[in-house]
């Protein structure tokens, strides 16, 4: 295999194998450096999103959604379950074999597009003539440009490592092997949440403690509200504006000692505490000192608006540089720079990204939130429409959230789209479409949507913004 390349990718996740790949069909002779090992030491390439993010977490959020409408709305149907019970191991066997699934498929996609995959840690070693040497194993490989793409870990809290047994970061939520009577989480963000959903879904008794007085300050705040009541109607207990003290591990679990919100000492006494307050960029390894790598005071790579560090020929992309850490984003600046590389326009519009938060109801939001916009005095209309008078929310039988529209209010262009309900994940697609269009709220709202639809919620929130739904 030859070792010289004109592009070497270090990082095979949704940043670095998507970067690979398009860099391969624009013509370059392409490698890929990946570490991550499967259970018998082998290639798993995808990074945190396929081996211990995105994928396997939504396939136990599938499995315990599926176990909670059994157990609770099959009855509703006229469905009756003589018994039921959760084979956890099953479930988590299940979920393995997903993300089997899916390293196997971009193994499959580096051979079609004829990406070079080394397995091994990738780490800087000099600057040659025209390019880098970069060494992987015992082979020193050589690329014109090389794209840095080694994404993040779990932040630990201090003095309390991960020990993947009672203190658990990402990786240990996903690989608990039976129900914990109590689970604690730290950290009411967007790890906190999904994974907090599917252990209290199973039956696990859930308390997360966050340190922030707002609940998930990220989203607009009228949606934020929503899900904390739906979350709080589960039964997924959450306290806000704590703070964490001493925390002691033993034979019977785990103690947290910690200050309530109004001061006061309490302690919280579970089986497993899963950490997630967080996640810092990983660069140890890239050998980054030694050739002059800028990072940042959190340890993120230093880039401008197109990913260009500043080393000649280095780009970096995904949750090791700044922005948000999330795989389509990662995703979006791989393809970027590879285009870049070939003296393309490579875009990324970092106002359109989505978020999605995936417990039930989801909550999914693109563009400005309605606090920032009333920071930046940006006038702007407001509509939205509840799922309570959509009709398929009624037949499925999940009627909880609404959909909400913000909206210039002099040129009428959508400034941004929050939903929480059923479907957020799939229903945000039209709003980051019509965004990127530039629509106004009243493009949308003259479209025809299918009836019954979840989308029609999307409609009408739009013609909420002219006060003139149709079916609320
Ligand atoms: P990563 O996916 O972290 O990949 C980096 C790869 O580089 C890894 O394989 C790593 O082993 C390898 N590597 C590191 N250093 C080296 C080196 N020196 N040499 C060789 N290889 C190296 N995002 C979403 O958009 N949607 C979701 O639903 C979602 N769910 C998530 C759920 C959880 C539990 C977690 C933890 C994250 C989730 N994310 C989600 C975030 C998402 O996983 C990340 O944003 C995404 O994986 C970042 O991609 P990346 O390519 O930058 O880095
Ligand atoms: P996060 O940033 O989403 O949330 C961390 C939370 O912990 C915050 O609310 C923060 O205030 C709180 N916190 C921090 N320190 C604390 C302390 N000492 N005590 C109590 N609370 C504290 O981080 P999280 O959940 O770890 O996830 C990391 C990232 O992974 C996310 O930001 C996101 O980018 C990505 N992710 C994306 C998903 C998706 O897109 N659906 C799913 C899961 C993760």
């Amino acid at each position: 295999m030859s070792k010289n390349f004109d592009v070497i990718v270090i990082g095979g996740g949704p940043g670095g194998y998507i970067a690979a790949i398009r860099a391969a069909q624009l013509g370059f002779a392409t490698a890929c450096i990946d570490e991550w090992k499967n259970d018998k030491g082998g290639p798993a390439p995808g990074g945190t999103c396929t081996n211990v993010g995105c994928i396997p977490s939504k396939a136990l959020l599938q499995s315990s959604e599926h176990y909670e409408h059994a157990a609770k709305h099959f009855a509703d149907h006229g469905i009756g379950l003589k018994s039921l019970s959760i084979d956890v191991a099953k479930m988590v066997a299940r979920k393995d074999q997903v993300v089997k699934q899916n390293n196997d498929g971009i193994l499959y996609l580096f051979k079609k597009n004829k990406v070079s995959f080394f397995h091994g840690r990738g780490s800087f070693v000099k600057a040659v003539d025209g390019g880098w040497e970069i060494a992987v194993g015992d082979e020193v490989l050589t690329g014109k440009q090389v794209v840095v793409a080694t994404g993040s870990s779990a932040r630990a809290l201090p003095g309390l490592p991960f020990d993947e047994d009672k203190i658990l970061s990402n990786d240990g939520a996903l690989r608990i092997g039976a129900v914990p009577k109590k689970l604690g989480v730290i950290g009411a963000g967007v790890i906190g949440l999904e994974m907090g959903s599917v252990w209290r879904r199973l039956g696990a008794e859930v308390q997360v403690l966050e340190a922030l007085p707002a609940f998930l300050g990220a989203a607009d705040e009228q949606i934020a509200k929503e899900a904390q009541k739906a979350f709080a109607k589960q039964g997924l207990k959450v306290e806000l504006g704590v703070k964490i003290g001493e925390i002691k591990t033993g034979a019977k679990g785990v103690s947290v000692a910690y200050a309530d919100a109004k001061g006061a000492e309490k302690t919280l006494d579970v089986d497993k505490l899963i950490v997630s307050i967080g996640r810092q960029p990983n660069t140890t390894g890239l050998n980054a000192e030694a050739v002059g790598l800028k990072l940042d005071e959190r340890g993120a790579i230093v880039v401008d608006d197109e990913c260009r560090t500043n080393l000649p020929g280095v780009w970096a992309v995904g949750d090791v540089v700044r922005g948000p850490m999330l795989a389509h984003k990662a995703e979006e600046e791989g393809v970027a720079v590879a285009e870049r590389i070939a003296g393309q326009h490579g875009h990324v519009d970092f106002g359109l990204i989505p978020w999605v938060i995936y417990t039930s109801p989801e909550i999914a939001w693109v563009g400005k939130t309605e606090q920032q916009l009333k920071a930046e005095g940006r006038a702007y209309k407001a509509g939205s429409f509840p799922f309570m008078a959509n009709g398929r929310a009624r037949a499925l039988g999940d009627t909880t959230g609404m959909v909400k529209f913000l909206a210039d209010a002099t040129t009428d262009e959508i400034l941004g789209v929050h939903i929480v309900g059923p479907m957020a994940s799939e229903l945000i697609a039209e709003a980051c479409v019509a965004m990127a269009f530039k629509a106004s709220s009243e493009d949308i709202a003259r479209i025809c949507h299918a009836h019954p639809s979840l989308a029609e919620s999307v409609k009408e929130a739009a013609l909420a913004v002219d006060k003139r739904t149709l079916n609320f």
